[in-house]
């Protein structure tokens, strides 16, 4: 088993641990929101352990879908054991459903169905709140190259696919979601998380928010929300 090292990056939501494997890291989910670039600050009781299980669970279903991901196993209640990439700071948004960001930018209702999937970049970067980019500041900016774009669309439209389904059996919608990738060599990985942090989910038929947007728009009900999300996945 590798063992835990050294700190090696503190973000607002997860640790990163060097391990005794060179090629091995330990991802630490934190209770800790923060939404708006860190602007807003507060923390989610239990949300690093759910975000760990939620996380881990999804990533074990997709890697049966022959996605790679950086996951290799769950270690305590809030850490996986993760693969070490070079991480590419882009986020890459997919969006079934007019949510957030969108709507302000569009002036589209919420909760508009998309006629087709919409994937967005996003440059990772709190200062400059995370600007959207395309795939020409990618290779102009030394992050992807055209083969690595195309593998990332091509795996994120995928998981879209995989995941919209996955939780409409469950009775949710999966409205919009982020993912990152990393590197290893000349292969693509799916980093990061997926959890009620980083993805936005809803009842489908009352159309409840079950995750973090509950915490952005102070609507209550939080941490309830997480526990119900996390068995609504896990326990189904
Ligand atoms: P947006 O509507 O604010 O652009 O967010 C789109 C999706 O990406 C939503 O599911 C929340 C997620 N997201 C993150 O995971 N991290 C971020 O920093 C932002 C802005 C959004
Ligand atoms: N992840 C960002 C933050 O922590 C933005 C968000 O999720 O709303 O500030």
């Amino acid at each position: 088993m590798a063992q835990k090292k050294e700190l090696l990056y503190e973000g607002k939501a997860k640790r990163v641990y060097l391990t005794s494997e060179e090629d091995k890291l330990i991802q630490e989910f934190k209770d800790a929101a923060t939404a708006f670039d860190g602007a807003k600050k507060g923390s989610i009781s239990k949300k690093g352990e759910i975000n760990n299980t939620i996380s881990a669970f999804l990533f074990e279903y997709l890697e049966n879908y022959h996605i790679p991901t950086h996951y290799f196993e769950t270690i305590s209640a809030n850490e996986m054991l993760i693969r070490k990439l070079d991480i590419i700071p882009i986020e890459v948004v997919l969006r079934n459903v007019a949510a957030g960001s969108l709507c302000a930018r569009y002036q589209i209702t919420e909760g508009t169905v998309m006629e087709y999937p919409i994937l967005e970049y996003y440059l990772k970067n709190d200062e400059l709140h995370d600007p959207m980019i395309n795939e020409y500041h990618a290779y102009a900016f030394g992050f992807a190259t055209p083969d690595e774009t195309r593998a990332i669309n091509r795996i994120a439209s995928k998981i879209n696919a995989i995941l919209k389904s996955f939780f409409d059996r469950r009775n949710l919608v999966l409205v919009d979601f982020k993912l990152e990738f990393g590197k290893r060599g000349t292969e693509i990985f799916l980093a990061d998380e997926i959890s009620p942090d980083t993805c936005r989910i809803w009842d489908k038929k009352t159309h409840k928010k079950l995750d973090k947007d509950r915490f952005r728009h102070d609507m209550g009900g939080v941490d309830k929300a997480y526990l119900e999300l996390r068995d609504r996945i896990v326990n189904a």
